[in-house]
């Protein structure tokens, strides 16, 4: 069992203007892939604010995937790439290309995701889009493959060799 957290990273969302729909998606498309969704926050678009929340999640040791929704665009306040970089001690490029390659069979806007996602102690970070559909998408492509990093990153023995490709937990 792998315990996860997302976070929402909007000005609205965090203000009350609208709801956070990404946010409770995400959380339930983890649940169904097996992890114990342990924490949900919601942040406004400021780098500060969004470093700080990774960096008191991921240290709290409480969480070995950590999703971020929304923040991943061109808009001037789309910084969350920005914020995930900072805090990581190690980038995971494999995997936003992964997403961006799956989206791109669904649509060319994928190109216009800034998603990265790397490892901060023993807590991987993954950006995701912050549209409900998009974010869904994203992470749908990726978690296959995320337990196996997950479990090596642990420090738990893994068997590349022996790992089926198809195995989400
Ligand atoms: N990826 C998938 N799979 N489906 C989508 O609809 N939308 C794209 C892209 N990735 C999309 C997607 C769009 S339109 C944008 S602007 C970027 O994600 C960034 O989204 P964000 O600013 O909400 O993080």
């Amino acid at each position: 069992m792998y315990y996860a957290a997302v976070l929402t990273v909007s000005d609205r969302s965090f203000q009350g203007e609208r709801p956070d729909t990404g946010g409770p998606l995400v959380a339930e498309t983890l649940k169904n892939a097996g992890y114990d969704v342990v924490k949900t926050a919601v942040v406004p678009d400021e780098q500060p604010l969004i470093e700080e929340a990774l960096r008191t999640i991921a240290d709290s040791g409480d969480v070995h995937l950590l999703a971020t929704t929304g923040g991943t665009g061109f808009a001037p306040r789309d910084v969350t790439p920005e914020a995930t970089i900072a805090v990581c001690d190690r980038l995971t490029p494999g995997i936003p290309e992964a997403m961006r390659y799956a989206s791109l069979q669904i649509t060319p806007r994928a190109m216009l995701s800034r998603a990265q996602a790397g490892i901060r102690g023993k807590t991987l970070i993954v950006n995701l889009p912050g549209s409900p559909k998009a974010a869904r998408e994203n992470l749908e492509a990726v978690l296959p493959a995320l337990a196996h990093g997950l479990e090596m990153l642990s420090g738990r023995p893994a068997d590349c060799a022996g790992t089926s490709s198809q195995s989400t937990l």
